[in-house]
Formats: structure tokens, C-alpha cells, sequence
């Protein structure tokens, strides 16, 4: 996969800065944040020292970084450096080895997938992990399964409550393929849509259940700039309508600077950088860690 995402007047910044030494390393401005999220912890994530390792690879080396509610924070790096594993621990589906995890002032570190869904965690995958033979509707429902009440013997039986129960689920399910933009198409078999509509039917599977923290992987790799721009804006729509915090791994620069409150680099497993979008972008470590030796700047690369 290719990682292309600084562009000529980008690199000509990035080289200024290098020669200037000069990085602003302040934190977003909050205001805003503050003023749409309410009350309640004025964080959504709180990671201490997590590590991971798988064999000899270190995939996170002691990262250390804060979420602040209500937030657009995104997590970039080269390929390898770590990013999809950081949302695979915070997700659940990998215990990290040291470290804690605290979601929304709670500890989760130890906590399984299943139940950080019900606390209000919701993901999608780098790789699409959808249905193809269900339908969008169906699709987007499942994200409302770990809600569910009844069992499958009340569903069987047809017990008081689970009609209600399956209306609520559709009736919700279908206010989220609307939010989507997707009702055209909420009968389809999943695998008959064009890629850049798959995208976007599993950020509505993760919507659907008005998660607290959104982590979404590389939610627009292999998308037009169209398609691009229309899933940067479906995300910052979700944060807007929602006390919505989202964590997002994105390689394409111009998508991060523009949606971003705040960004993450990990490179090789550890964290290099942590700030504003213009901080992160005028740091040298970046710079170095996506540049290495190549002159190559403004071509493949970075
Ligand atoms: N399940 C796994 N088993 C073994 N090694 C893994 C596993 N998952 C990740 N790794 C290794 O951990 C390191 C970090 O991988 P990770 O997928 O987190 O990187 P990434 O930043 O998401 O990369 P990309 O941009 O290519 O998606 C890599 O060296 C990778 O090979
Ligand atoms: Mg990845």
C-alpha cells in the first residue's frame, strides 16, 4: 500500500521547517471541543505505556497519548508503524502486554471486544469486514447485536418484547443508512456495491450504535478524491450530530489536515510526534521518519 500523501507545497513547508527548527507542539484549540461534548470526563482516551509485541516485532513500544472528548484524532506513520494495532488494543481485539487503557475514565484495558462494544466502543477495518450476501439494512442492524435483549430462544418463540425490539433495530438502523446517504441502496446485497459505498455501510454498522469512541482504519484508502471527500465529510457530520470522539488512521495528508483536531505519528512502534495538524507536519521527526535518506519528496513515499 502506497503512503503518497505529502504534496509539492507540503514538502516545500516540511523542508522550511526543517531548516527553521521551529515545531509548535501545542495541543488544538478546545474551545469548540469543550463547548459541544457537555459534561463528563474531559477525556475519551487515556493510553499509558501500552506495548505489543507479536514474537520478535514490536508493534507498540510504550505508546503514551490522550483523547480529548469530542475530538478528531488521527493516527499516521508508514506502513508497519503500528497504527492498526493501536486501534486493535483500544478495540479490544488484542490484550496489550504493559500498559493501561482508559476509555471515558474507566479502565478497559482488560476488557474484551464484546463488552467495550457495549461501553461504547465501535470500529470499522482496514480490510472491509462486511457481509457481502446480506443486505446494507442487514448489515447495518448487525451493529446493534451486542444491544440486543432478547436471545435467540425469545426471537424463536416470539416472547412479549422481541417484536418491539426488532422494529427498534430497523427503525434505527434505517435513521442511520438516511444519515448515510445510503437509503437508495438499503435493500442491496452488500457485495454488489461499489467499493467506496462498502466504506461507508460499515461506518454506518459502526454509527448505528451511537458509540462514544469511533476508530475507524484507513476509512478512505483505495477511495476517488470524491469519495474521499464525501467520507471526511460523513465523519465530521457524525462528531457534529453526536458526543462523538473519533480515532482515524488515514495515510492521505490533505484528508488528515483538514478533518484532524489533533494527530498522533507512530513510527516503528513508538510515538513521534503528537499535536496540532500544522505542528505534526512542521516536525522534523516526521519528516525524517517518513522521508528516511530519499530525496523523493512531493513523489512516492511519503
Ligand atoms: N497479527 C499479527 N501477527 C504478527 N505480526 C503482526 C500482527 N499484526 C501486526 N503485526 C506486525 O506489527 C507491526 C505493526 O503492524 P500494524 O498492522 O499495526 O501497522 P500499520 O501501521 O497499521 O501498517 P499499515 O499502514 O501497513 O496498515 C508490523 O510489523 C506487523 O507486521
Ligand atoms: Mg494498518
Amino acid at each position: 500500500m502506497t503512503t503518497a500523501w505529502l504534496d509539492a507545497a507540503a514538502a516545500d513547508g516540511l523542508r522550511a521547517a526543517l531548516r527553521n527548527k521551529t515545531v509548535e507542539r501545542s495541543r488544538p484549540a478546545e474551545a469548540g471541543i469543550a463547548a459541544s461534548v457537555g459534561s463528563g470526563p474531559a477525556y475519551a482516551l487515556v493510553l499509558a505505556g501500552v506495548s505489543l509485541a507479536f514474537g520478535g516485532v514490536s508493534a507498540l513500544d510504550g505508546i503514551s497519548l490522550t483523547v480529548r472528548r469530542g475530538e478528531i484524532c488521527s493516527i499516521i506513520g508508514p506502513n508497519g508503524a503500528g497504527k492498526s494495532s493501536l486501534i486493535n488494543v483500544v478495540s479490544g481485539l488484542y490484550a496489550a502486554d504493559r500498559g493501561t487503557i482508559n476509555l471515558l475514565g474507566k479502565r478497559v484495558d482488560k476488557v474484551r471486544a464484546s463488552h467495550l462494544a457495549r461501553l461504547g466502543v465501535a470500529r470499522t477495518f482496514q480490510n472491509l469486514a462486511l457481509f457481502g450476501g446480506l443486505s446494507v439494512r442487514d448489515n447495518v442492524a448487525s451493529g446493534l447485536v451486542h444491544k440486543r435483549r432478547s436471545n435467540v430462544f425469545s426471537q424463536v418463540l416470539g416472547l412479549p418484547g422481541t417484536a418491539a425490539e426488532n422494529r427498534r433495530i430497523r427503525e434505527r438502523a434505517a435513521e442511520t443508512i438516511d444519515f448515510l446517504g445510503l437509503s437508495a441502496h438499503g435493500d442491496q446485497l452488500v457485495a454488489t456495491l461499489p467499493y467506496g459505498l462498502q466504506k461507508r455501510v460499515e461506518l454506518a454498522r459502526a454509527l448505528v450504535a451511537d458509540p462514544a469512541l469511533l476508530l475507524l482504519d484507513e476509512p478512505m484508502a483505495g477511495m476517488t478524491a470524491t469519495e474521499k471527500s464525501e467520507m471526511a465529510g460523513f465523519v465530521r457530520a457524525a462528531r457534529a450530530h453526536h458526543d462523538l470522539t473519533v480515532v482515524l488512521i488515514e495515510h492521505d495528508i490533505g484528508v488528515v489536515m483538514g478533518l484532524s483536531d489533533h494527530v498522533v505519528v507512530l513510527d516503528y512502534g513508538r510515538k513521534i510526534a503528537d499535536g496540532t495538524p500544522a505542528a505534526v507536519r512542521a516536525d522534523p521527526a516526521v519528516i525524517r521518519a517518513y522521508i528516511g535518506s530519499t530525496d523523493g519528496v512531493g513523489g512516492e513515499g511519503i
